[in-house]
């Protein structure tokens, strides 16, 4: 079967369509996903560069966090999966190949309206952001969320997540075009960052001066004393992404004045059992929306699989608005 192949760990040069082994026979609870689609990630990018592989049992070589296919084949343990049913997951690594193994009890099944390449842009950012905003950050009803990176995907999925749940959410991007787009899902207050960041005085203003409850952060250092500042008192600040840095100081009276929590927080890692519960806890709460059309996954560009270079290219270029896709 074919897959995206890191030949050596460097630059996009090094990226190939590979004949590889497989596709191997499932067992147990194991299902073999014909692959169509897989949605591309900034993790891809770093285990491309060797700084980042999948945890143990997943060849580093082999990148793909996330699909979208059909059922080839099942394990003699699983239960309500049949060949040919559309399905979609995250998984650890690997998946951005003709075929990949997968845990049934990881599988999403894609609803009618929705094409593979939608449905491989959901997984990664969509239950990223879900997990992180409800199961960790716990926002609730009125309660005001801040995003920053929205036009990410990640960013994205967090925005129209929290709308179809009227929360008020507050936007950041370093793109004046990725704030007026986001504004058609439904952002409620847009900032632009640039130079030094400095939001939390706008943050402030767009609440009456309470402050977020909620940020999702997808950019990390750069914001993090802007993040404190920006948080309501109680509020919780979930620490998902690092495309700003890996370091911040801290201002513990900060901290403290806010009574703040601060949350790390990543998927790839996770026990089978914590990312099966992560996708059913989505699933059973924000499929529906799918379905009825009030959340649709934003893609910005589908690549064929062997055009994966100047995919990992177009990615780090950080133009994307939404997700970027690998069709096979
Ligand atoms: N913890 C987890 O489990 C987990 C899971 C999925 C993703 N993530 C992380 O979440 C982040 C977002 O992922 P994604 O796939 O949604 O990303 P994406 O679609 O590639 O978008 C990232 C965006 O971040 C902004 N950005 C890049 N560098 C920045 C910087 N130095 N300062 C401020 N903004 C910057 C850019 O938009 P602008 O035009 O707005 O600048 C860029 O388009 C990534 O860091 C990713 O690794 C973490």
């Amino acid at each position: 079967m074919k897959a995206v192949y890191i030949k050596e760990f460097g630059g996009t040069e090094n990226l190939e369509i590979r004949d590889v082994p497989g596709p191997p026979k499932p067992r147990g609870s194991e299902v073999i996903v014909r692959v169509r689609a897989a949605g591309l990630n900034r993790a891809d990018l770093l285990q491309r560069m060797g700084l980042y592989p999948g945890p143990e049992g997943f060849d580093p070589h082999r990148p793909g966090l996330e699909f979208a296919g059909e059922v080839a084949d099942v394990g003699e343990g699983v239960v309500g999966w049949r060949p040919g049913d559309r399905v979609m997951a995250i998984t650890a690594g690997e998946a951005q190949a003709e075929f990949v193994s997968a845990d049934a009890s990881l599988l999403i099944r894609i609803p009618d309206n929705l094409s593979f390449a939608k449905a491989a842009a959901i997984p990664e950012a969509f239950i990223t952001a879900h997990d992180a905003i409800w199961a960790q950050g716990g926002l609730k009803d009125g309660e005001t969320l801040l995003v920053h990176a929205v036009g990410s995907g990640v960013g994205l999925a967090a925005l129209q997540m929290a709308k179809a749940k009227n929360a008020s959410v507050i936007g950041t991007s370093r793109t004046q075009e990725k704030l007026d787009a986001a504004a058609e899902f439904g952002l409620d207050h847009a900032i632009v960052v640039t130079g030094t960041p400095a939001f939390s005085g706008q943050v402030a203003e767009m609440t009456g001066g309470r402050g977020a409850d909620v940020i999702l952060d997808l950019v990390g250092g750069s914001y993090f004393h802007e993040n404190l500042k920006s948080l309501a008192s109680r509020g919780r600040l979930l620490l998902v992404g690092l495309t700003g840095g890996a370091s911040a100081e801290i201002d513990l009276r900060l901290a403290l004045q806010k009574r703040a929590t601060i949350i790390g927080t990543i998927l790839r890692s996770r026990s089978l059992a914590e990312k099966a519960e992560a996708a059913r806890s989505f699933a059973e709460q924000m499929m529906e929306h799918f379905v009825d059309g009030t959340i649709e996954p934003v893609i910005d560009k589908v690549f064929p699989a062997s055009s994966a270079a100047a995919a990992h290219e177009y990615l780090a270029s950080n133009e994307s608005f939404g997700k970027v896709v690998l069709e096979f």
